[in-house]
């Protein structure tokens, strides 16, 4: 819990510099996870900061819904619903949104396996997930082993060196399409 107030107040404190620093590198990661992500209705973004990039995820979705638990960064957002809230409990029910993404937010997760079992519950049967972590934290086998941990089935493992990040995509379902 002390851990995450410290992160909270960084955040927190450090929203324009935030801005400045990492909105370009940012967004070159989330046009990298967009090739990932499919059409759909409602689509969850876990750790979303200022919203770089859910103006672009409403083309995607119908529904599109951000969370995080830095109120600094959530009053930058300019677009679409957000929520002010811990990912390690998300407060939906189970079995709501079609995809999953989040972008360089795990690493913070003092637990995160229980943020992706989260991830995991509120998405439906056959719905996807798109992770992003920091590879100095989270290297490709570690990330595939957290995500596979929670039970997500893992489609795809991206270790791209262009990015400082590693990638997941998964699915709920555990059932090998027919
Ligand atoms: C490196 S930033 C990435 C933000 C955004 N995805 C982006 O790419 O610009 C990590 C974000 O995770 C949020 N965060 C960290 N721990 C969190 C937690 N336990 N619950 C919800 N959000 C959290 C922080 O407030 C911050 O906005």
């Amino acid at each position: 819990v002390e851990r995450k107030r410290e992160l909270m107040r960084l955040y927190d404190e450090t929203v324009d510099f935030y801005e400045r620093r990492y909105r370009e590198i940012q967004l070159e990661k989330y046009e990298f996870a967009r090739r990932y992500l499919l059409p759909c209705t409602t689509l969850l973004e876990v750790g979303c900061g200022m919203g770089f990039y859910l103006r672009e995820l409403r083309k995607l979705a119908k529904l599109v819904v951000g969370v995080d638990f830095s109120e600094g960064m959530l009053r930058k957002v300019r677009e679409g619903i957000v929520v002010l809230a811990d990912a390690e409990h998300l407060p939906f029910r189970d079995n709501v949104f079609d995809q999953v993404l989040s972008i360089t937010a795990l690493q913070n997760f003092p637990n995160p396996v229980k943020a992706l079992e989260e991830m995991r519950r509120v998405l439906h049967e056959n719905g996807r997930l798109v992770i992003s972590s920091l590879r100095k934290k989270h290297p490709l086998p570690l990330l595939m082993g957290l995500v596979e941990r929670a039970g997500f089935r893992i489609l795809e493992g991206i270790d791209e060196p262009r990015y400082e990040d590693t990638f997941v995509v998964a699915t709920k379902s555990q059932l090998h399409k027919l």
